[in-house]
């Protein structure tokens, strides 16, 4: 069958796509990017905001048309939303014929054979820990690839509906993860982007929050994915602030592969938010754990993300988040603006900070952010920094892109042989809004 795969959300979504897209490839069918040639229609959804879900009901909704013109179309929902609404799903959209939940995701191909006989609409979302290592295949051929080293998370964020829609955190074992980062690096992978709800809390087996200073299996893991030989760049995404205890420094201070950038979501500055937040740190322990990464690592570079508008947020919580961002220096920050999610715990409370106050936080935010990147970038002009070649830029054919180690993407003219996922030297030149250019030496 011809199948048409698409994606709403986060990294861990885009994976799990990745791993469903190979695995249908491998039992015989096809992918195709055109809906209008599809056997089979999937969307992998999201519920993290509303906005998100809505995006994805009104596409699955649209295409009743689809439908009508080929009635013998299958039309399926996966992932978070899907895990969210279940059955009620199938009752609000009659064309769709199926759901599949985030515990599911493994059964996908015999559940849609099994459909494709006999029609019969299903929802399959019992939670199951057999999607942990059934998830596990990869299309191959990119210098730079992702594996999933934890799924679902136990920290409970008020806002958050990730712990109701993808379970329990549960960890792979070292092993499947070695053994599929070191099939990945055999077929031509040089770097690998470990995914997790919370990837720091890896293998602590649930509720030590903070862990002891001395043990991080995830810190074990980084050490051993180091002695593959051919891996260039180990990232990871996203670990929960109070992880980085200093085994887990000390393990990435000395890490041959551990990229200089971290993703560390700071959510609010405000130390009243963070506690209705249901968030393990305050202000001050946030910026305690930055300086002592900075301190063992003084090139690293900090993104965040950041909800503004969460119930009962006033202008002097704001000016905390704002002030705690400038302190920090984020070189890259998502802003969300507060959603309610029906299901988690501060849906319960009025959302009481108004869609315009949000919007103006919001856009406050981002104006300072655009002026910090833009101070920073400036004054690595004249520098010489070492990238990952990552092949033609998008906006210009003529140039190439590369990445630092930091996560700053870097555009410079390629030269004849140059290749993908090697690492070179670039002599920065000048500086964009976002990105830097320079000259390969
Ligand atoms: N409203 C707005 N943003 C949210 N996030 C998670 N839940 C919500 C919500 N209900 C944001 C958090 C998280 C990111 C992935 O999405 O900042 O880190
Ligand atoms: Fe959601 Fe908090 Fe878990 Fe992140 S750590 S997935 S924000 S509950």
């Amino acid at each position: 069958m011809k199948i048409f795969l698409k994606t709403y959300g986060c990294q861990m979504n885009e994976r799990d796509s990745e791993a469903i897209s190979a695995q249908l490839i491998r039992a015989g069918h096809s992918i195709t990017g055109s809906e209008a040639d599809a056997d089979v229609m999937l969307f992998n959804t999201c519920s993290v905001r509303d906005a998100a879900e809505r995006k994805a009901k009104g596409k699955i909704s649209y295409m009743k048309k689809m439908k009508l013109r080929n009635p013998a179309l299958i039309i399926g929902a996966m992932g978070c939303m899907a895990q969210r609404l279940g059955e009620s799903l199938l009752a609000e959209i009659p064309h769709l014929d199926f759901v599949l939940g985030t515990g599911q995701l493994h059964r996908l191909i015999p559940l849609l054979e099994e459909f494709s006989a006999r029609r019969k609409r299903f929802a399959a979302v019992e939670p199951s820990s057999d999607v942990l290592e059934g998830m596990g295949a990869h299309l191959y051929g990119n210098f730079s690839a992702q594996i999933a080293i934890t799924r679902g998370c136990n920290r409970f964020c008020s806002y958050c509906i990730v712990p109701y829609v993808r379970g329990r955190e549960i960890s792979r074992s070292m092993e499947d993860i070695l053994s599929e980062a070191r099939s990945l690096v055999a077929q031509g992978t040089k770097e690998i982007l470990l995914l997790g709800q919370n990837v720091a809390a890896y293998g602590l087996g649930g509720n030590v929050n903070p862990p002891p200073e001395d043990h991080s299996p995830f810190a074990d893991l980084i050490e051993a994915l180091d002695g593959i030989p051919g891996l260039l760049r180990l990232r990871y995404t996203s670990p929960y602030v109070t992880y980085f205890n200093r085994r887990l420094i000390e393990a990435l201070a000395h890490s041959r592969t551990a990229c200089r950038h971290i993703h560390l979501p700071l959510q609010s500055g405000s130390d009243r938010m963070l506690k209705a937040m249901n968030r393990q740190y305050t202000r001050e322990s946030y910026l305690g754990y930055v300086e002592r990464l900075r301190s063992a690592m003084p090139d690293l570079t900090f993104s965040t993300d950041v909800i503004v508008g969460f119930p009962g947020e006033t202008e002097e919580d704001f000016r905390a988040t704002r002030e705690v961002m400038q302190h920090v220096g984020f070189e890259q920050a998502y802003v969300f603006k507060y959603s309610p999610r029906p299901g988690a715990k501060s849906a319960t409370i009025a959302d009481s900070v108004p869609e315009a106050v949000k919007e103006e936080r919001n856009q406050i935010l981002l104006a300072d952010l655009a002026d910090r990147i833009a101070r920073k970038l400036a004054a690595a002009v004249g520098s010489t920094v070492e990238v990952l070649t990552e092949g033609v830029s998008a906006r210009n054919p003529g140039r190439w892109t590369g990445r630092t180690s930091g996560n700053i993407v870097v555009h410079f003219e390629p030269v004849p042989g140059l290749e993908a996922g090697t690492l070179r030297q670039v002599k920065i030149t000048r500086a964009g809004a976002v990105t830097l250019f320079g000259t390969l030496i």
